[in-house]
């Protein structure tokens, strides 16, 4: 049985849609206009085509945007002025620091320096730690992707087995809390695996859901996956000049119920839950 192909193209239209709207709605009622500032530090080729993507995306859903380009010699105290400054400018109302950040930064300090209101990739502990209470703030961009995969394609999370391969705070970490939540999307029982896990295919093949997020190309083979599973593919590498997820695609495809494409899948959906974070940034700095 070959997988349903869980496309990001049309998921992240309607979703982005609805955003615009809501965001020119919020527009039309307080005379704000939703920004984004998004700091990028380098020249990481793949780092410049994601910033460039998600300002596009800004512009088309009436969300303005800053790109703040700074050299890959940048200083921690260098960066943390030009955060200073983004927390202090009441025109902006959301701070993106695209990483990974050039080895000489120190990116925790960086990140910590967001203020928490602007924090629209929810890394701050204030807000990790709202997540993980079930009180977010701001849902994080790639783990609130994959839920809507989950969401629009009718896949219940209560009472399934969930195994997350990566343990990262971006992704694995987040998802997990997310997943446990009681609720809409939650209730699930949740395994994450990492480098240390002990017989990994194992237990990847108990999941009813099946996340990768661990930065291997094509590391989840489909001897891995349980038949009729739902894979969703969080890895974006290039091999040979090729985008290639994290996951086996044409293995995995040809045991699993449901499958997302690389390109086409997760990361449309991380650009997308961007703009609705930045809409909620601007509303909670909007007085009335
Ligand atoms: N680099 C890779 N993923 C992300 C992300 O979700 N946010 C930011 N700021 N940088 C990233």
């Amino acid at each position: 049985m070959a997988a349903i192909i869980l496309e990001g193209k049309p998921l992240a239209e309607r979703l982005r849609n609805e955003i615009a709207e809501q965001t020119a709605a919020f527009t039309a009622r307080t005379g704000v206009t939703p920004c984004l500032a998004a700091v990028l530090v380098g020249d990481d080729p793949a780092s410049q085509v994601y910033v460039r993507n998600k300002q596009k995306a800004c512009e088309k859903a009436g969300i303005r945007s800053q790109m703040h380009h700074l050299s890959a010699a940048t200083t921690t105290s260098e960066l943390l002025g030009l955060i200073a400054r983004l927390n202090g400018d009441a025109s902006v109302h959301g701070i993106l620091v695209q990483l990974p950040l050039p080895k000489g930064c120190n990116e925790k300090q960086v990140l910590d320096a967001v203020t928490p209101l602007k924090d629209v990739d929810a890394f701050h502990p204030e807000n990790v730690g709202l997540l993980m209470q079930g009180r977010p703030r701001f849902l994080p961009c790639t783990p609130h992707g994959c839920l809507q995969f989950l969401l629009s394609a009718g896949v219940e999370t209560r009472g399934a087995e969930v195994v997350i391969v990566g343990r990262s705070d971006i992704v694995g970490k987040p998802l997990a809390a997310m997943l446990i939540q009681k609720g809409r999307g939650g209730d699930a029982t949740v395994t994450v695996c990492h480098s240390r896990t002990r017989d990994l295919a194992q237990v990847t093949r108990r999941a009813d859901i099946l996340v990768v997020a661990i930065g291997r190309p094509q590391f989840v083979t489909g001897a891995m996956v349980k038949p009729g599973a739902t894979v969703i593919d969080v890895g974006i590498n290039r091999v040979d000049g090729r985008l290639v997820g994290d996951v086996d695609f044409d293995s995995a495809a040809a045991v699993a119920g449901a499958i997302t494409p690389v390109p086409g899948g997760v990361g449309l959906l991380t650009v997308t839950m961007l703009l609705k974070n930045t809409l909620t940034a601007a509303e909670l700095q909007t007085a009335g």
